[in-house]
């Protein structure tokens, strides 16, 4: 696989060797990662992939099969990392824009996400719109304990009862959770329900190339194999403490480099729409990862050129706090061509013939200049093309580059304790039982 990182203006905003000023750092959080040794040792599973040719591979693959036998929608719920990694793939690697349900057996089933909200409309929406759809259900919670996705399983589970009778519905639904606890295991025990494992030492939001993304993307249709050969090629090829030569920690060290300087946000910026739920990924994996102690960047995410009519206002000319890390996919596989128009009425006939890509390449490029020269420093990943390969690569150049760039930064980049404050209030509110004062 493919994938590039370069920084091909925003070196004028670092005078001196990068790398040089960095290695010491980057050496040391480089061990912390490899020899276990960093804040969040308990949860460096993700560091090395599952092989693909692993037992638990197949017996994901077997899974779907069975779920693409039974049903035409599959309704995976969960949240956090426990959902966006999966979305994130499907909607990167299957057509986007224009979902038809499948015709039975020829297709893959729709996958729809649950449990990622405690909106009412939501819920009912999705399950009052599966009338003639045959359907199963993928529960994920690795703690088995939260309660947007428990609350979604419980009003699911009732709805699969009551179409299919407990003995069938049982039989539709697969709960991904831990090993050895956790209230969804004891569910999952009691009612009989094939169950798939999130180990342990993987952290929710690095799980994405566990049991966690890969039922969901295999149902859908992806090469789950292919996704984690893509993984392998990148714990490779990042495997090395070298700044100089491993791009994924040139990338690490850039983000800390331009945080220092104030650049307190980052704009993930794609000019495939497909991007959108890989851009959500992201910024869970950056935001929960980073954002503590006091410290961290702000992920956000902008679609271009969608966004340079709206955003794009702002990142050319307000506050000098961002930079941007733009990812640009060198082949798309698709292209159209801009027809001839008699007349020239709309003045644009000097495209005519021209691909749509070579036009979205100039945006791409006149951007990066006008953002560059708004005193905006670019980062750049291109990425050779889009497929289970290089998608599998770019989870993993993510999930490493996050982990250490967590390091360079000071935090634990494996917890999350922030998120429990807005959990205790609203149990407060709800009166859960057994809450101590
Ligand atoms: O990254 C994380 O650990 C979190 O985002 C979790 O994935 C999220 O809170 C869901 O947790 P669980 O899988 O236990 O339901």
């Amino acid at each position: 696989s493919k994938i590039h990182f370069d920084f091909p203006a925003a070196g004028r905003f670092f005078a001196g060797s990068l790398a040089g000023k960095w290695q010491g750092d980057v050496q040391r959080a480089h061990d912390g990662l490899h020899r276990g040794t960093g804040q969040g040792q308990d949860f460096l599973g993700w560091l090395e992939p599952l092989s693909p040719d692993s037992e638990e591979v197949a017996q994901i693959e077997q899974t779907a099969d069975r779920i693409r036998q039974q049903a035409d929608v599959l309704l995976v719920i969960g949240i956090g990392g426990s959902y966006s990694g999966a979305r994130a793939g499907i909607e990167l690697l299957t057509p986007s824009h224009f979902k038809p349900f499948r015709k039975r057996k020829t297709n893959a089933p729709h996958v729809y996400f649950l449990g990622h909200n405690l909106s009412a409309s939501y819920i009912v929406q999705i399950l009052s719109n599966l009338d003639d759809q045959e359907v199963a259900v993928n529960v994920i919670s690795k703690s088995g304990t939260t309660i947007e996705p428990a609350l979604a399983f419980r009003i699911v589970r009732d709805w699969l009862i009551k179409r299919y009778g407990a003995k069938e519905a049982a039989m539709r639904i697969v709960a991904t959770t831990d090993q050895f606890k956790g209230a969804l295991l004891r569910f999952a025990e009691v009612e009989g329900y094939r169950t798939l494992v999130i180990p342990a030492h993987v952290g929710g939001r690095y799980s994405v190339l566990t049991a966690v993304g890969l039922l969901p993307m295999c149902v859908a249709g992806l090469d789950i194999r292919e996704l984690l050969r893509g993984a392998q090629d990148a714990s490779v090829r990042y495997a090395t403490p070298d700044v100089t030569q491993n791009h994924c920690y040139q990338y690490a060290v850039w983000r800390n480099e331009l945080y220092r300087q104030g650049r307190v946000i980052e704009l993930l910026a794609a000019y495939e729409p497909a991007f959108a739920g890989f851009a959500e990924w992201w910024k869970q994996l950056f935001g929960e990862s980073e954002g503590k102690n006091g410290k961290g960047i702000f992920p956000a995410s902008v679609q271009f050129s969608t966004d340079l009519h709206s955003l794009g206002q702002y990142v050319q000319e307000g506050p000098r706090h961002l930079f941007e890390t733009v990812l640009w996919v060198e082949d798309t596989g698709c292209e159209v061509l801009v027809p001839a128009v008699d007349g020239d009425l709309d003045g644009l006939n000097y495209l005519a013939g021209k691909g749509l890509t070579f036009v979205n390449e100039k945006a791409w490029l006149g951007t990066i200049e006008a953002h560059e020269s708004g005193a905006v420093p670019n980062l750049l990943l291109q990425i050779g093309k889009l497929d289970e390969r290089h998608v599998g690569h770019l989870f993993y150049f993510f999930e490493k580059a996050c982990a250490l760039s967590g390091y360079l930064l000071g935090v634990n980049p494996f917890d999350q304790p922030g998120v429990e404050a807005y959990k205790q209030n609203m149990f407060k509110l709800l009166g859960k039982p057994g809450r101590s004062e």
